[in-house]
C-alpha cells in the first residue's frame, strides 16, 4: 500500500472481531511511533501494553462508570459495552511525560499524537484497525491505578485499541481544502 493510500483508506474502528493481533506487529507499530518528529528530543511517550487481567478490570471500571451516569443505559446495554470492550484483543495506554513548562507540554503532546499516527498507518497497511479513543474509563483516575501509572508524572492521553475489524459503513468526510487553506501573499 503507498502512503497516500493508507492515509486516505485508515479508518477508525469501533467494533473488534476478537482476532488477536501478534505481539510483534504491535511493537513494530509501536517502534514506529517513536519515529515521530520530536522538538528538542524530549522523547515523552510511554505506551502500556495491556494483557488481558488488566483489561478485564478497565471493562469492569468502563461498565461502573456507565452504569454511575446520570442516565444509567440498561443491563443489556451495559451487557453489550461489557462485551465490545472485552472484544479488543489489544488495548493499548497512551503515555505523555508531564513537565512543568506549559509550552513544551504543548509540544511533547503533538509528538505522541505524530507518533500514534504513525502506529496506526502502519498497522492499517498490515491490515489491522486501530481506534484512538479518549472515552470513558481512558480519562478516569482509578485506570492510573489499575495501570500503576503516576498521575503526577504521566498523562494518559488516550488509549489506542487495535485488531481486525470493519469501520461503520458510514461515508467518511473532510472539508474542502479552499475552505481552511488561505494563501498568503
Ligand atoms: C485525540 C483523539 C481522541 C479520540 N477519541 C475518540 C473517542 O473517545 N471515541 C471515538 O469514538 N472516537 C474517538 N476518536 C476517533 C475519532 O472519532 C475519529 O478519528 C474521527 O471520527 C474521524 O474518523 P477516522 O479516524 O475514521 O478518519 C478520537 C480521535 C482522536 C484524534
Amino acid at each position: 500500500m503507498d502512503l497516500k493510500t493508507a492515509i486516505l483508506s485508515r479508518r477508525t474502528v469501533h467494533e473488534f472481531s476478537g482476532e488477536s493481533v501478534p505481539q510483534d506487529l504491535i511493537e513494530e507499530a509501536l517502534n514506529l511511533a517513536l519515529w515521530a518528529p520530536n522538538h528538542k528530543l524530549t522523547y515523552p511517550w510511554m505506551f502500556y501494553l495491556i494483557g488481558r487481567e488488566t483489561q478485564m478490570k478497565l471493562v469492569e471500571l468502563a461498565v461502573e462508570i456507565k452504569a454511575a451516569s446520570p442516565k444509567p443505559p440498561s443491563e443489556v446495554m451495559l451487557g453489550a459495552l461489557r462485551q465490545k470492550l472485552s472484544n479488543i484483543p489489544q488495548m493499548v495506554a497512551i503515555g505523555c511525560k508531564k513537565v512543568d513548562d506549559n509550552f513544551q507540554q504543548r509540544e511533547d503532546y503533538a509528538t505522541v499524537a505524530c507518533g500514534v499516527q504513525n502506529a496506526s498507518l502502519y498497522l492499517h497497511e498490515q491490515g489491522y484497525a486501530s481506534k484512538w479513543s479518549t472515552g470513558g474509563f481512558t480519562r478516569n483516575k482509578k485506570t492510573y491505578e489499575i495501570l500503576g501509572v503516576d498521575s503526577a508524572q504521566i498523562d494518559i492521553v488516550g488509549f489506542m485499541f487495535v485488531g481486525k475489524g470493519s469501520p461503520p459503513p458510514k461515508k467518511q468526510e473532510r472539508p474542502a481544502l479552499e475552505s481552511v487553506m488561505v494563501r498568503v501573499p
